[in-house]
């Protein structure tokens, strides 16, 4: 691990100081970590890495991705064109959007990218209007996995893919439109540690690409899981090898005619462990049952521990070494779904003390809203020399009114 990395409690106590609470930071060291690390577990593979920007999309995040040679996954019209203007080639670029409008389907084809449709229809409307083209299918392999029932995008109940059953009617419009299949596509869940059943979908659309013969890659998705508890160690990335990356060879050696490539698109993987949300403790509320400690942020920042129970850990930045005693940390949202963590050890807190909710570079900003006409919090940059740069501030109460009020 880099020396600038989230574990380092003086410099995001100087951040918070300088930049104030609520704050996001990301360590470009974790980030460029991560990649690599990724790579190099896939090295050998016909291999292509896409970055689901959807987890977090700040700017020196997608740039930090572009450096290091990544394609986009990119699912609504914003975010394509926002890679775009960062300069990733539309051909790095798959757009993704689920239940694809005519509107969207146009765009993305007129800037050239790379369409994965996940619905028999949007098919039919992409072959009508692009004959003799070449497009992406999205499949359902029936095998969904994740972290929560929320996030899983497999099996019989998920509106993501084309149900693999259903290959026949692919086949068909493919040659009523003479539309080239270039790509199988598939993402089954998300924050998923077991490997097995990753694999077992991975199975399914290997076994579905024998009967595309003009296909150029299979993308098998992201999902890759992270360690958030103190006591996970996270995806056993030698199991992964030989489960997962070993098979994969085999099988594009097997097949060396088809000159296929494989494609992954982690997003959590990349930014989750990048990112601490920095909040200050502005209310000590012990009462007979628990002890509260209210912050200055909460679930409009980081909504996981609500929407899904997610546990991130919290550190108390300012005073890491006294004794632990039992909290609820929360925020300052007007519902009682608005924690960071409940009935949780943390050393001793005070008023003033500066938190760090750990591991929140994935779906943290990118999931923030302003409820309750709170502002969004801060987003500061650390880049691997350690320099810390404020990419984004707070809003003020006026500033946010004032949007509001326009010209009333
Ligand atoms: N590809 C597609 C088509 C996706 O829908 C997603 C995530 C990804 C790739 C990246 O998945 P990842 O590698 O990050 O697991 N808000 C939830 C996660 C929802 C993920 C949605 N799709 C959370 O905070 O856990």
């Amino acid at each position: 691990m880099a020396d600038f990395a989230p574990s380092n409690n003086e410099l995001l106590l100087d951040i918070a100081s300088e930049f104030g609470t609520p704050t996001y930071v990301y360590f470009e060291s974790v980030i460029e970590d991560r990649v690599r690390r990724l790579k190099s577990h896939l090295k050998g593979l016909p291999l292509r890495l896409l970055y689901a920007m959807k987890a977090n999309h700040a700017i020196p995040v997608m740039q930090k991705m572009r450096r290091e040679g990544l394609g986009i996954d990119a699912v609504s019209p914003a975010e394509l064109m926002l890679a775009l203007r960062l300069g990733f080639a539309p051909e790095d670029i798959l757009f993704s959007a689920n239940n694809m409008t005519d509107e969207e389907m146009h765009y993305a084809r007129g800037q050239g990218v790379i369409l994965n449709v996940g619905e028999v229809s949007r098919l039919e409307a992409f072959g009508k209007a692009y004959p003799e083209s070449s497009v992406c299918v999205r499949l359902n392999p029936q095998i969904g996995a994740g972290h929560h029932d929320h996030v899983i995008t497999g099996g019989s109940k998920s509106k993501f893919g084309i149900p693999v059953e259903q290959i026949d009617e692919i086949h068909r419009i493919a040659s009523e439109y003479d539309v080239q299949i270039s790509g199988l596509h598939q993402h089954i869940g998300s924050g998923i540690l077991d490997t097995e059943t990753l694999w077992s979908a991975i199975n399914v659309i290997l076994e579905a690409s024998l009967s595309f013969d003009q296909l150029d890659f299979i993308n098998v998705g992201g999902g890759l899981g992270v360690p958030y508890r103190p006591d996970e160690t996270g995806l056993d990335m030698e199991h992964f090898e030989t489960l997962i990356v070993d098979p994969l060879k085999s099988f594009i050696e097997s097949h060396p005619s088809r000159n296929l490539s494989v494609w992954f698109e982690p997003g959590r993987y990349f930014t989750a462990e990048c990112g601490v949300l920095l909040a200050r403790v502005n209310t000590i509320k012990k009462t007979v049952h628990r002890t509260f400690a209210g912050t200055d942020s909460g679930m409009n920042h980081l909504v996981r521990p609500s929407m899904y129970g997610a546990y991130h850990q919290v550190v108390n930045l300012s005073d890491p070494n006294a004794p632990l005693k039992k909290y609820d940390v929360v925020g300052n949202i007007c519902e009682s779904s608005d924690f960071f963590a409940k009935d949780r050890d943390i050393p001793q807190l005070k008023e003033g003390n500066i938190i760090g909710v750990m591991d929140t570079g994935a779906y943290g900003i990118s999931m923030a809203t302003t409820y309750n006409m709170r502002s969004l919090p801060a987003e500061v940059w650390v880049d691997s020399k350690g320099n810390a740069s404020l990419l984004r501030d707070r809003k003020t109460a006026q500033q946010m009114i004032d949007e509001i009020l326009g010209d009333v």
